[in-house]
């Protein structure tokens, strides 16, 4: 048997009070706990609340959480903010973790609290909790523009944070076209298009989400390489002229069986020789792991679409064979998202 580290009773409490821990990070993040902390480390608790404008119990409160999680360092009753923290300021990264927790606060949480009926029923029961009657996240986001506008800036930013593993392993040689399937904003044709100066790219998304691409991609100065369609992913069938289909948060929506359906579209768009690209989070092949991927199969069980999960790797090597492909190239990102490419050849 596998080296397991045993179970003990601050896991326990770490679970049990799960969401109290996300409140911690959300308060910090929107009370402007740790932007306060990066730019002046090592005030107290008095300076803190003056800063923040919060009384001295709501201080406490917060400091306590946030330093008992490891969020904050107290030194001789003093704070400042944990040193991975600081990289993440430092670096940039922060501000997309902003938007991940504004994501999870304002999408994900009133949607999980059916997470059991999902698992009940076997299907997204959360989709009541966002107004319309699509039978899928993106076709009520297009009924509802404003969350439709939080949605995309926050998916951008996941996709900010995990697409480097995106442009690092995808490798574009030989390429000319790519069709990006299900291409949400563009944002991860822009950041292909910037690092594969040589290729073009169309983006193919619904018809209430292309104006946002089109939007981004002139922001970008890339309308003369990247071309946007409206299209279904599912009933259209895919514009001719590219050596290159990619799939980027696209195959963890679908069930195997919608999923088999879209690698065989690609499969018919491509040239011999032309190659498809499956970037996402992906989950180990033993069932067990990474942590990331089985907390954030909450989100996809009860909000996107029925069937929608963290796939193991494998599971997309038995669709690429049936879908026709071969020659199935496996490229973990190695970071601490799961995020990896896997590719095929037609
Ligand atoms: C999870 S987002 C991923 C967006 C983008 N690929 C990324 O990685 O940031 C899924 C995208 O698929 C699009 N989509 C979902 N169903 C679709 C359909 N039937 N036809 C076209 N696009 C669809 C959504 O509008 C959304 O932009």
């Amino acid at each position: 048997m596998a080296d397991v580290r045993p179970f003990g009773t601050e896991d326990l409490v770490r679970i049990l009070f799960g969401s109290s821990a996300f409140q911690m990070l959300n308060a910090g993040c929107n009370l402007g706990l740790f932007a306060l902390l990066d730019a002046r480390p090592d005030l107290d608790p008095e300076e803190i609340g003056r800063e923040l404008g919060l009384e001295a119990r709501p201080v406490q409160i917060l400091l306590l959480g946030t330093t008992s999680l490891g969020l904050t360092v107290r030194q001789d009753g003093r704070y400042r903010n944990a040193a991975l923290l600081g990289g993440m300021i430092a670096d940039g990264t922060w501000e997309i973790m902003e938007d991940l927790v504004a994501y999870e606060e304002q999408i994900v949480r009133p949607a999980e609290v059916d997470f059991t009926e999902s698992l009940r029923a076997n299907t997204n029961v959360g989709l009541r909790r966002i107004e319309g009657t699509g039978t899928d996240l993106y076709h009520r986001l297009c009924a509802n523009p404003e969350l439709e506008q939080l949605f995309y800036r926050c998916m951008r930013s996941w996709s900010r944070l995990s697409n480097p593993i995106l442009v690092e392993q995808a490798d574009l040689t030989g390429v000319r076209r790519v069709l990006d399937v299900g291409g949400g904003d563009g944002v991860n044709a822009i950041a292909l298009a910037r690092a594969n100066p040589g290729v073009e790219f169309t983006v193919l998304d619904l018809p209430g989400t292309v104006g946002i691409a089109r939007k981004k991609i002139a922001e970008n100065g890339l309308t003369d390489r990247i071309t946007v369609l409206a299209a279904d992913i599912f009933t259209d069938t895919y514009p001719s002229g590219h050596d290159c289909v990619l799939f980027a948060n696209q195959l963890v929506i679908w069930s195997p069986e919608e999923n088999l359906t879209l690698l065989r579209k690609a499969h018919r768009a491509l040239p011999d020789g032309g190659r498809v690209l499956v970037f996402n989070a992906m989950s180990d092949d033993s069932g067990d792991g990474p942590l990331y991927a089985a907390l954030d199969n909450v989100y996809f069980a009860t909000l996107p679409a029925a069937s929608s999960t963290i796939y193991p790797w494998g599971q997309y090597e038995e669709w690429f064979t049936a879908a026709g492909f071969t020659g199935f190239q496996r490229l973990p990102g190695g970071r601490w998202t799961p995020h990896g490419v896997i590719s095929a050849v037609k």
